[in-house]
C-alpha cells in the first residue's frame, strides 16, 4: 500500500482564498498494478489564478483540479517506463494511478538541465496563453504594448514576447521589486507601480499618443480606463484574464462603451 494525500475543496473558494477551504486528506492506495496500470508520484503542481473561479464546491471527496507534472514509480504498461515524466489533469494530490495510460502525456521535449516546472509554466497553458493571446493583436514593430499583470506567468512573458517582436512594452506591476525586475531583467521599456500612480501620469510620460495593444489579465478599473481613454486609434485588446475581480462577491453589471 501506497499511503497518497490529496486536497479536497469541501465548500468552494469564497470571497478571499483561505487555507481552510481546503482539507488534506489521506488514503492507502494498493501497489499491485492490473496490466496496462501506471502509478505516478507528483513533482509539480500547478496553482493557478483560474482556479478561483471555480468557487463551486467539487464535492467532498473530489480532488482539487489542476494539471501536474508526475514521475512513473511503478508501471505495467510499456509506453511509459519507470522514471518517465508526464503531464496530466490529476490535480493536488501526492500520487495519481492511470488505468491504461491513455490519460497521461509525455513532454514531447527535451529539458535538458531546465527543471520539469517550465512544463507547467512557459512551456504549458501560461505560456501559450501568452503567445496566443498576444499573436491575435497582431503586433508590429514599432508599435506601443501594454501589458498588466505584468510581473505574473503570463504578463511577463507577453511583454518577453512583444520586446522580441520590436515593441514598446510598458507593464503595470504591484511593487517596486517587481517594477526593477521588469525593466532591468526582461527588458521593458517602461514598468509602473499601479499602486503609486495613475494610468494617466504613466502615459503621460510612456505613451502620449495612445497605446497600440493592450493585452488585460486584471480586468476592472483599469480594462475600463484603459479602453476609454488610452487606446490610439485602431488599437486592439486582448482580454485575458479578469483577476481585480475573481474575489468579489457580487456579480458586475456588463459597462455599455456606446
Ligand atoms: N496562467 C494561465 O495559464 C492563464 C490562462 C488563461 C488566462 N489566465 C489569466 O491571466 C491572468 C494572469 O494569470 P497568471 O497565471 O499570470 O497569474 P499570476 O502569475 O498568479 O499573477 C497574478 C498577478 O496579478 C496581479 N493582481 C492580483 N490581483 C490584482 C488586482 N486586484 N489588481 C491588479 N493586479 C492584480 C498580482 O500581481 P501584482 O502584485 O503585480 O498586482 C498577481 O501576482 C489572470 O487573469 C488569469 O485568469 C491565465
Amino acid at each position: 500500500m501506497v499511503k497518497i494525500r490529496h486536497w479536497t475543496l469541501p465548500n468552494g473558494f469564497k470571497a478571499h482564498v483561505s487555507e481552510n477551504d481546503l482539507k488534506l486528506v489521506e488514503e492507502d492506495l494498493s501497489e499491485d498494478l492490473q496490466q496496462g496500470e501506471v502509478l505516478l508520484e507528483s513533482v509539480y503542481l500547478s496553482v493557478d489564478p483560474y482556479m478561483r473561479i471555480h468557487g463551486d464546491p467539487i464535492g467532498p471527496h473530489k480532488t482539487m483540479f489542476g494539471e501536474a507534472c508526475l514521475k512513473v514509480i511503478k508501471t505495467r504498461n510499456g509506453e511509459f517506463p519507470l522514471g518517465t515524466l508526464v503531464l496530466t489533469n490529476s490535480g493536488w494530490r501526492s500520487h495519481y494511478l492511470s488505468k491504461d495510460g491513455k490519460d497521461l502525456r509525455s513532454i514531447p521535449y527535451d529539458l535538458g538541465s531546465l527543471s520539469p516546472s517550465v512544463s507547467l509554466g512557459v512551456l504549458g497553458m501560461p505560456g501559450l496563453t501568452a503567445y496566443f493571446g498576444l499573436r491575435i493583436l497582431e503586433p508590429k514593430a514599432g508599435e506601443i504594448c501594454v501589458v498588466n499583470g505584468a510581473a505574473g506567468a503570463v504578463g511577463s512573458l507577453v511583454g518577453h514576447l512583444a520586446k522580441q517582436q520590436g515593441l514598446t512594452v510598458i507593464g503595470f506591476a504591484g511593487s517596486d521589486e517587481k517594477c526593477n525586475w521588469l525593466t532591468n531583467d526582461l527588458k521593458f521599456d517602461y514598468a509602473f507601480n499601479y499602486k503609486k500612480i495613475s494610468l494617466e501620469d504613466a502615459f503621460k510620460k510612456a505613451a502620449p499618443k495612445g497605446v497600440d495593444v493592450f493585452f488585460d489579465n486584471v480586468g476592472g478599473d483599469f480594462f475600463h480606463e484603459m479602453v476609454t481613454k488610452h487606446m490610439a486609434p485602431h488599437g486592439r485588446v486582448s482580454i485575458c484574464g479578469s483577476i481585480s475581480n475573481y474575489n468579489d462577491t457580487e456579480k458586475h453589471k456588463c459597462i455599455s462603451y456606446s
